[in-house]
């Protein structure tokens, strides 16, 4: 059985008398503990489906399964950190990480006791009792992931967690990652717009068509782990960027300035 399966989902918008077709019967089949990536054209979809899964927003058909079960509309099933997951600025670096323990009901004493050892493993030792205004942007997603990881669901949703880090940020961050995903053995949906990102980290990556977005093509990453910055420079990485970029260039034609 699939951790995930994603079936016929589609979503269409209306407001004003005017529909939008955000996703249109998209199918996917989402193996556990696999680390899998999107990626498409901004507007393809790709948060939406996320939300979708989140149970925070109803597709207009079709279903999601979680070990075989219909999780539509239902919140909680799934760890997720939105594309603009900011940290509470009130709160101390600690204390934005157990929100998710809070919500669920954990005490504090509890969620604290469950977070201080993460924090120290994941690179934030020394940084609990901080605000997220004196960290830097990669120790900001680091928390960010935490308290994603935290509340502790066997499936995250990643959407676009590193696009607003500088290249040298996001291959460390990318590496820490990959850390955290074999340590706790998840299973990862990750939205990205860079193929390099999207080969570096997946086992598959699924490309989505423009609007109304649409399931191109599955691409099987089978570069061996752990990856390293020398994956990179093997043949079969290069094939698949080339691959991917074919995929991509042609639903996205070079715009000719005359
Ligand atoms: N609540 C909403 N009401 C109306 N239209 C919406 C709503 N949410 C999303 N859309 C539309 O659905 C389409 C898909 O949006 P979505 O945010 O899922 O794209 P995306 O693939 O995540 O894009 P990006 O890469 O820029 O984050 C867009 O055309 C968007 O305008
Ligand atoms: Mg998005």
């Amino acid at each position: 059985m699939y951790k995930l399966e994603i079936i016929n989902i589609s979503k269409i918008f209306k407001k004003n008398g005017v529909e939008t077709i955000a996703l249109s019967e998209t199918n996917m089949k989402i193996p556990k503990g696999k680390f899998v990536s999107l990626i498409g054209p901004s507007g393809c979809g790709k948060s939406t489906l996320f939300n979708i899964i989140a149970g925070l927003l109803r597709p207009s058909s079709g279903e999601v399964l979680l070990d075989g079960e219909n999780i539509i509309g239902k919140k909680g099933c799934v760890g997720y950190m939105l594309q603009k997951d900011l940290l509470l600025p009130w709160r101390t670096i600690l204390d934005n990480v157990i929100l998710g323990l809070e919500i669920k009901g954990v005490t504090k004493k509890e969620s604290e006791e469950r977070a201080i050892p993460l924090l120290h493993r994941y690179g934030l030792k020394g940084f609990e009792h901080h605000y997220p205004r004196e960290l830097s942007g990669g120790m900001r997603q680091r928390a960010a992931l935490l308290r994603t990881l935290l509340y502790d669901q066997d499936v995250i949703l990643l959407d676009e967690p590193f696009g607003a880090l500088d290249a040298q940020t996001r291959l460390m961050m990318q590496t820490w990652l990959l850390q955290i995903w074999s340590d706790f053995k998840k299973t990862v949906l990750f939205v990205t717009h860079d193929i390099d990102e999207a080969i570096y980290l997946s086992d598959e990556i699924y490309v989505l068509s423009p609007r109304p977005g649409r399931l191109k093509a599955k691409v099987t990453v089978n570069l061996p782990r752990p990856r390293e910055e020398q994956t990179m420079l093997l043949d079969e990485y290069i094939r698949l960027k080339q691959e991917i970029l074919e995929l991509l260039k042609e639903e996205e034609p070079l715009k000719r300035v005359e």
